[in-house]
């Protein structure tokens, strides 16, 4: 039976207090989160702190990291910096709002596979680009920065159409099982003649206690990315609570 990771992308919700007042709560429900495939992602300033206060067994990622592992590069932050499970890569806040292009983001997963961090990558089309009928297009784009050398590194992919963030349209099961089929599909030519067992395929986009076990039923979805809900403790608990496993 598939094991499901819940991936909390706290984005730049919670504050230092806030990101401990979350952590002491994870503690006191310590039986519920221990045996669960948990990642937190915690604003860079709070990783340390968040680190030190955990008392149960999740990991902690970067939601994004520099191009550069080390030098002059002043308000950014490396890979390196602090020892994480897992780093996002090409969220499309910082697609959109910071302009990252592919050849940027490109750059940071590099970043990322030089250490021996496991990257997220996030891929998704915009409503527009989904009216113009370009969903695969852009897929296809976004995912021509995997190189066959990735071959033997975990990867996730977290589908993440960028309609469906923070609005509270969720796409139907049939949407998300065609896309999820067609980015397994360029995965299997990309990396032919190997497993796939080492890369995951995550959904991500308004997903809460509402419709999580809806969204179990598509069974290509081995984890979720979820932003708002997640940083927001009654509410991540209650999703945790859905899973099976
Ligand atoms: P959301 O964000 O759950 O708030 O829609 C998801 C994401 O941006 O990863």
């Amino acid at each position: 039976m598939r094991k499901i990771t819940i991936a909390a992308n706290w984005k730049m919700y919670l504050d230092e207090r806030g990101s401990i007042d979350f952590i002491d709560k994870l503690n006191a429900d310590k039986d519920l989160f221990s045996n669960k495939n948990i990642i937190l992602f915690p604003s860079h300033a709070c990783i340390r702190s968040v680190k030190d206060h955990l008392d149960v067994n999740v990991k902690i990622g970067m939601q994004d990291c520099d191009i550069h592992n080390k030098g002059a590069y002043t308000g950014s932050t490396s890979i390196n910096s602090i020892d994480i499970d897992s780093c996002i890569v090409g969220h499309s806040e910082r697609r959109i709002v910071y302009k990252e292009s592919n050849d940027v983001i490109s750059e940071k997963l590099r970043a990322v596979l030089s250490s021996d961090v496991d990257p997220i990558l996030c891929i998704g089309e915009t409503l527009e680009e989904k009216n113009e009928n370009l969903t695969e297009n852009v897929i296809d784009s976004q995912l021509s920065i995997l190189t066959n050398d990735l071959k033997a590194r975990n990867l996730t992919i977290a589908y993440e159409p960028v309609w469906a963030i923070g609005s509270g349209n969720v796409p139907s099961n049939e949407y998300i099982n065609e896309m999820l089929s067609y980015i397994k599909n360029r995965l299997k030519s990309l990396y032919s003649g190997t497993d796939l067992d080492n890369i995951k395929l995550f959904y991500g986009g308004s997903v809460d206690v509402s419709n999580v076990d809806e969204l179990l039923n598509v069974e290509l979805i081995d984890g979720f990315l979820i932003g708002s809900a997640s940083a927001n403790f009654e509410k991540f608990k209650d999703i945790v609570k859905q899973l099976k496993l």
